[in-house]
């Protein structure tokens, strides 16, 4: 990585501000890269290239690993960017690997979510896709559907899928069969982990994070993982007798924000060897000036830069899901541009 962001200056002053990019709304409209966005990332590098301001992309997005997604992103923007610096929603799933390392998980989102899942350790997951595979009519709408998904073909994985109890459903990114997605949920959640038996208790659930809406290529927002979790909690809840419990992460929670300025802090240090901030462990001795949340969702961005306090200060532009002329009643940041 350091050698990535080669000459790191022992002359120049360490920067006492940093950046945490939102894509979707601010950098990106799905694929396309929104106005400039590819000169400014240019802006943030030196004449040779390395990067001279320590920045982070900030986002709820996700689905694939955060390798992956670094390279893709690099390819829009035409800067060189680390997986270092690719903060997703499910990115703070890595923290419960030593809970589910060798339990069953099922795995859920477009992309490749049991990869994302896999790369962070845990040992025995299936996307939902071969999960529901392994159970036949599990989805009566199935035949209806023009795609068609990977089957899991092995008659020993079939079985011993089918009497091995899900421990953890994973919610990665956004669900692309919603219809399938919470019916095979609900079999999971309200039997314990093994659809088609009796009502168990339920498994644990994650969600990378709660986004109602987002803004992607269609000119007003799309339903994001948070319409999902709302679709799948008020379906559980008439199913079954106790109310569903779940975790969600990612932005507005504060923690997100936390570990973001740790990063852009051990990004400062493999800049700037002279620091003597060269580690993970005492990168937090740094302290930065200011910290710009570039954000287009007030309730998520703006609400969560606000919630993490100093040194954070909320950007609102008005290129994704805020469109308001003023600053945002409930959310307000402290400057709005675009
Ligand atoms: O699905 C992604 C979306 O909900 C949010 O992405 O980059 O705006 O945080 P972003
Ligand atoms: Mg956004």
């Amino acid at each position: 990585f350091t050698r990535s962001f080669s000459q790191p200056s022992s002359q120049s002053k360490p920067p006492s501000f940093g950046i945490a990019f939102d894509i979707d709304g601010v950098v990106l409209r799905s694929e396309a890269p929104i106005g400039g966005s590819p000169q400014v990332f240019r802006r943030l590098y030196d004449d040779s290239g390395n990067l001279s301001i320590p920045y982070v992309f900030l986002t709820n997005g996700g689905g694939f690993t955060e390798s992956k997604r670094a390279l893709e992103l690099s390819e829009l923007l035409g800067v060189k960017i680390s997986p270092l610096q690719v903060l997703q929603g499910h990115t703070p799933f890595k923290q419960l690997v030593n809970r589910f390392e060798n339990e069953l998980i099922v795995a859920v989102g477009k992309g490749e979510p049991a990869a994302v899942m896999s790369e962070y350790g845990f040992k025995n997951v299936l996307s939902i896709d071969d999960y529901a595979s392994c159970f036949e009519n599990i989805d009566p709408l199935a035949p209806y559907k023009k795609w068609t998904t990977k089957q899991v073909k092995e008659v020993a994985a079939r079985d011993l899928v089918s009497s091995q109890r899900v421990q953890a459903a994973f919610i990665v990114s956004d669900s692309v069969d919603w219809s399938r997605d919470i019916q095979v949920l609900c079999d999971i959640l309200r039997t314990g982990g093994l659809p088609g038996r009796e009502i168990g208790h339920q498994p644990h659930l994650y969600f990378a994070h709660d986004d109602l809406a987002y803004q992607a290529a269609f000119p007003t927002e799309r339903f994001g993982m948070g319409a999902f979790r709302i679709a799948l909690e008020s379906i559980f809840n008439r199913i079954h007798p106790h109310a569903l419990e779940y975790t969600t992460f990612g932005k507005p929670n504060p923690f997100v924000f936390n570990n973001a300025e740790l990063v852009l802090k051990q990004l400062v240090s493999a800049l700037h060897d002279n620091l003597q901030v060269a580690n993970q462990a005492n990168a937090g001795s740094y302290q930065f000036q200011t910290l710009y949340m570039i954000g287009d969702n007030p309730s998520v961005d703006i609400n969560g830069a606000r919630q993490a306090g100093h040194p954070w200060f909320s950007i609102l532009t008005r290129t994704g899901v805020f469109k308001g002329k003023e600053n945002h009643a409930e959310f307000p940041a402290d400057l709005v541009v675009f």
